[in-house]
């Protein structure tokens, strides 16, 4: 069994930190008016203990009109009554931090909602306002009267707005109910210092930056080019489809945003327990090396790389998005295989086991793991009926099929009828009950996908501090192996078991299938091999 090596360097706590995230909306309904709140997370902090996890990331529970579901905030330092008040937020934290986890706070720095008083501001200034107009990003029409360029919104339409009374247009990178802010303003820099250090003050150990890729525009704002539509189809999800013509030139990933954040982390406080905080980017990007910019010294601490939220059940596949950063940055890329906006992996994947073979590699991967809310019990998919749907972006864009309800249906904790979320109607449907059952189900079976999950993360805890930050993948077939220091990870890809190439004096730590031949690999199952003395 591996121990911790007294000679090796202190980690950062995030460095393979399990990080789980908490959809507030939908995790638990204290207070039955059908919504979860952040008292509903306290009283499931058993749950997520259990888990192993090191820290709790909660999507935003700031008071907003709720065009994007909470990302569309009206005051940044305020709680939404609907989810709970100040107290409420500090006895989670107080709760969190004496079970020894810590609090991620999601921020979206990129705009407000159009009801924030920053932006009702700089309507009423006008055109040649000074204080508020500059909060925001406007510009005169185009010769023909239109919007000032092509970008598009990444909830559909144009990426701009007419404003009547002004006679400009204004920026939106996602709904006209989303206003962008414009972060060349030094005194919007100043405003979201302030911001953070109020959610230090109360108790928060790190942030999740919304599309922090997305806060610079370039200043010339110069029209995007069109893609083929062949290519169109293949831009990375997080726009509804009739937003995927253009390439994201100008409008996102600056090569100068990145400065940004060594600015902002030399002017945060450090946390109650004297760290300095941790910041999470949410940054949507094809291409890995795009990622790594925002790791470079002084940068965001991690920063998530979505290539596996969407790869296939195929070995080849897999090989390809589980990239090691360069050494610089190795260690640093926020791994994942769903979260709020995503399709459940044992929905896009084919079942629970390929979705939890997949983890096993994909957790093992040098960096935080960021594990959504019901991946534990295996939850699959909501089925989309148009007359419940929820989500105000799909319906918007009238793209059901796009509908981010399918991952956000609420937690079944018990197989009654509310399942344990609530005693109202729930504000979206309950989705199908997992494979193996709600999470009481779940807790009273040890093969259940739940135990299997708790293992593979008591297991890993164990075992993280040992290993290097480097990995190396191989792929044969169906078989696929991940190597990280005496770690070996073996999944198969393929519907027919396979011989389990188990190398001399290594040693099987967990399986993802209970039973069976020691001896085979069955399809759809990885086991982790554990080689004493290898680095
Ligand atoms: C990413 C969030 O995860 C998503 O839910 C939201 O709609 C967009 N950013 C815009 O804030």
């Amino acid at each position: 069994m591996p121990t911790r090596s007294p000679t090796a360097t202190p980690r950062p706590w995030w460095r393979d930190a399990v990080i789980y995230e908490v959809y507030i909306r939908s995790l638990a309904d204290s207070d039955g008016d059908g919504t979860g709140d952040l008292q509903g997370v306290i009283d499931r902090l058993d749950h997520i203990q259990a888990l192993g996890v090191d820290a709790v990331w909660i999507t935003p529970f700031f008071p907003s009109p709720g065009h994007d579901h909470g990302y569309d905030v009206s005051d940044f330092r305020g709680i939404d009554p609907a989810f709970g008040d100040t107290d409420t937020f500090r006895r989670l934290v107080d709760e969190l931090h004496e079970r020894g986890m810590r609090l991620l706070v999601d921020v979206v720095p990129n705009h407000t909602s159009h009801e924030h008083p920053w932006f009702q501001a700089a309507l009423a200034e006008g055109r040649d306002g000074v204080d508020y107009r500059d909060y925001y990003l406007w510009a005169d029409p185009a010769g023909d009267g239109g919007p000032p360029n092509n970008w598009l919104a990444n909830f559909g339409g144009s990426a701009w707005t007419w404003e009547p009374e002004s006679e400009q247009y204004y920026l939106h990178a996602y709904l006209p109910e989303q206003p962008d802010l414009n972060w060349r303003n030094p005194r919007v820099f100043e405003e979201w210092v302030a911001i953070l250090e109020h959610w230090i003050e109360l108790g928060a150990d790190g942030f999740r930056i919304d599309v922090a890729h997305n806060l610079l525009k370039h200043p010339d704002l110069p029209d995007n080019p069109v893609l083929e539509p062949t290519r169109a189809e293949n831009v990375p999800a997080g726009r509804v489809r009739s937003a995927r013509g253009l390439a994201r030139v100008y409008d996102v990933d600056q090569d100068d945003v990145v400065d940004l954040y060594t600015q902002l982390r030399a002017r945060l406080p450090r946390t109650h327990a004297g760290e300095d905080p941790f910041l999470l980017g949410e940054t949507v990007l094809e291409n890995p090396e795009r990622v790594e910019r925002y790791l470079e010294s002084g940068r965001l601490d991690a920063a998530m790389w979505f290539g596996t939220d969407r790869v296939p059940f195929d070995a080849a596949e897999v090989a390809q998005v589980l990239r090691t950063p360069s050494p610089d940055t190795a260690g640093r890329f926020g791994w994942f295989l769903s979260n709020h906006d995503r399709a459940r992996p044992a929905s896009r994947l084919g079942s629970a086991d390929r979705a939890l073979a997949l983890s096993a590699a994909v957790l093992a991967m040098p960096g935080p793991y960021l594990l959504y809310q019901g991946e534990e019990l295996g939850m699959i998919d909501l089925e989309i009926d148009p007359s419940t749907a929820r989500d105000p972006i799909a319906l918007r864009a009238g793209e059901l099929d796009a509908s981010r309800d399918r991952a956000r249906s609420p937690i079944p904790w018990t197989d009654e009828p509310g399942r344990g979320f609530s005693s109202a109607e729930p504000w979206l449907a309950h989705g199908p009950l997992p494979e193996h059952g709600s999470a009481a189900t779940q807790r009273g079976n040890d093969t259940s996908h739940l135990n299997r999950w708790r293992s593979l993360l008591t297991t890993w805890a164990r075992l993280r501090d040992t290993l290097p930050v480097s990995t190396a993948v191989d792929h044969h077939d169906d078989l696929l192996t991940l190597t990280r220091g005496a770690l070996a990870v073996q999944i198969n890809f393929g519907t027919e078991a396979l011989p389990l190439k188990r190398p001399a004096g290594a040693e099987a730590l967990w399986r993802s299938q209970p039973g069976g031949d020691p001896a085979t690999l069955r399809a759809a199952e990885a086991v982790w091999l554990y080689r004493p003395g290898e680095q």
